[in-house]
């Protein structure tokens, strides 16, 4: 029901205007507006709190179904869930709980997560932001980048450093009201794909964070930020798995309505063995997301899952979307046909939450460990 809800709301109402949004960098706030009624901001959060109450496995279905037609209303949804709802639900205190929650999962507020910095993307422990501890406030200055939900989130899940000296023993997780005095936010990013999410820097300056809104113990926050990309990363290959299974139905079907040589292309057989080649990796693809994600539900270790799931979704998304855009031919190169667009959305699957690069060193060292 979940996936049918998804595909429902993707095949029948993301996809009207997704080249246009694409096109001119819209926010999809109508869309947004759906999503919220559909259940999809707070998907996994406790019924407590207002949340669906639902498992990994229904939200990444629901994940890779509107991947399938809009990547950037899933990265909106991705981050607000997986990142922020998670992050607050299981490490914040009650108080914090009761106090952002039940907006989350209403959809009245939106989460955003602040990792990454200018001079820190892969290696995040070098954190360059401050948090002093001012006594009963800390006085954040610094500038975050490429932020997801930096301008529609007003709830920021800030990482910052507070004692420079420990390197990432001394780095804090704090919840911080984007209406605070002294936030500014950069222009919106001209990306490659994604272009109707909204990606902003987002700059500090003398910005009091009350102490009450740090989450866990002091210096927990690099921790804080790694487990929660674990959970992430899994809702990222899923997003992955749905842009190459979109772009799959996409080949599909214009493999039966294509006519050359007397004969529907999908009769030729330098065409059908790429549509084989490109169904047996989604279904890996899926089949490693699930794994990832039912593990994640049993309370067992998903580190290694969820990092394999990335790195392998990630890249078959590029594969196969180069190749659905080549089964397209001419027209798998204007913006009509849709499969453009997914190739470079597939790009960022590769990028963002740590990139192909990082999975493998997470993959190695698990295997050096015997995870
Ligand atoms: N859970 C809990 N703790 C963890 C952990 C995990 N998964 N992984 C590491 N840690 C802990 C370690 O135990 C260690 O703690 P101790 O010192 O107490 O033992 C500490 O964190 C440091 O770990 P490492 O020594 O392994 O750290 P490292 O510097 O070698 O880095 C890394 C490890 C995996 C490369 C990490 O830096 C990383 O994941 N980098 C990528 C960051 C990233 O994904 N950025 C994405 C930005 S967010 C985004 O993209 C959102 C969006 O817009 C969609």
């Amino acid at each position: 029901m979940i996936r049918q809800a998804a595909r429902d709301f993707a095949q029948r109402d993301l996809i009207q205007d997704v080249i246009e949004r694409d096109h001119k960098e819209i926010f999809p706030a109508t869309h947004v507006e759906t999503m919220k009624h559909l259940g999809f901001f707070g998907m996994m959060v406790s019924p407590e709190y207002g949340g669906g109450g639902m498992d990994m496995v229904s939200y990444v279905l629901a994940i890779e179904e509107i991947s399938k037609v809009d990547s950037s209303l899933a990265v909106i949804m991705s981050v607000h869930n997986s990142l922020v709802c998670s992050g607050i639900e299981k490490y914040g205190t009650k108080e914090q709980k009761a106090k952002y929650l039940h907006d989350f999962t209403t959809g009245k507020k939106i989460g955003a997560f602040l990792l990454s910095e200018p001079e820190a993307g892969s290696d995040a422990t070098r954190q360059k932001t401050l948090a002093e501890d001012k006594g009963d406030y800390y006085l954040v200055n610094g500038t975050k980048n490429w932020i997801s939900n930096a301008n529609c989130g007003s709830v920021y899940l800030l990482i910052a450093q507070t004692h420079p000296e420990k390197r990432h023993k001394g780095i804090n997780a704090l919840i911080v009201d984007k209406d605070l005095p002294g936030i500014t936010l950069g222009p919106h990013e001209d990306k490659m794909g994604l272009r109707s999410s909204d990606t902003h820097s987002v700059m500090f300056n003398d910005v009091k964070v009350p102490k009450e809104n740090r989450i866990g113990e002091d210096g927990f926050g690099f921790k804080l930020a790694m487990s929660l990309l674990e959970g992430g990363r899994i809702g990222i290959a899923a997003q992955a798995t749905g842009i190459a299974a979109g772009a799959f139905e996409r080949s599909v079907q214009y493999a039966h309505e294509r006519k050359a040589f007397n004969t529907e292309i999908i009769n030729h057989q330098a065409i059908a063995f790429k549509l084989a080649d490109m169904a047996v990796k989604i279904e890996n693809a899926r089949n490693l997301v699930l794994k990832a994600a039912w593990l994640k539900d049993q309370g067992k270790s998903y580190l290694l899952a969820g990092s394999m799931a990335k790195l392998y979704a990630a890249d078959i998304a590029m594969e196969v979307t180069t190749e659905a855009v080549q089964i397209h031919g001419g027209y798998g190169y204007v913006k009509e046909y849709h499969v453009e667009r997914l190739m470079r959305e597939a790009k960022l699957t590769q990028i963002y939450e740590g990139t192909s690069e990082i999975q493998k060193i997470v993959i190695s060292r698990a295997i050096s460990k015997g995870i």
